[in-house]
């Protein structure tokens, strides 16, 4: 079971969705900070099975997000991409050159992910949002139809190092598929 708590902040056309693990933390948006802190909850074991999956999995390098094999040419492959206690949803996408990734949320209602936990479709060379059918080019993330037309999909920084994708954005320091 996941514990996190999902938090989004909006500020006029920038927004930000992250999750957090525990009950406190601060997500930044258009400049300010948010602070919060939901209140006692009973601490939990941490999961040793996940921890020693995730060792297992990524071979020691904790920037390991999955083999460029199972990223599907016709769908999206979930992660999250983690620094401390925060994590952003993202999605891989493959292109001609390698692969893609963004952030697994709509700049139309940030709050919705682009898919229903199963990737998101790609139709062409367009990726499709589930909830009202917003498209994005798959090269650079930018809506081309929809209710957020004009605005673009956030990227995070990966690079296919040795048939694996790694993450590179310096805002993260792990990376972690998410399965179905
Ligand atoms: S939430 Fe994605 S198009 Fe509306």
């Amino acid at each position: 079971m996941d514990d996190s708590v999902r938090v989004t902040v909006t500020d006029g056309e920038e927004s930000e969705v992250v999750r957090i693990d525990g009950t406190d933390g601060e997500v930044d948006a258009g400049g300010a900070t948010f602070r919060f802190d939901v209140g006692d909850v009973p601490e939990t074991e941490p999961e040793e099975t996940a921890s020693e999956e995730s060792t297992e999995s990524t071979g020691g390098d904790e920037r390991f997000v999955a083999p460029v094999d199972d990223v599907p040419s016709g769908g999206t492959l979930r992660f999250e991409a983690r620094a401390g206690r925060r994590r952003i949803d993202g999605i891989l996408q493959r292109t001609d050159e390698g692969v893609l990734a963004w952030e697994n949320s709509c700049p139309h209602e940030p709050e919705v992910q682009l898919d229903r936990g199963l990737g998101a479709l790609i139709d062409g060379d367009q990726l499709v949002c589930h909830k009202h059918g917003a498209r994005f080019n798959c090269d650079d993330g930018y809506c081309t139809r929809g209710p957020c037309r004009g605005r673009s999909l956030k990227p995070i920084d990966v690079a296919v190092r040795d048939g694996d994708v790694i993450l590179t954005d310096d805002r993260f320091e792990s990376g972690q598929r998410l399965d179905a």
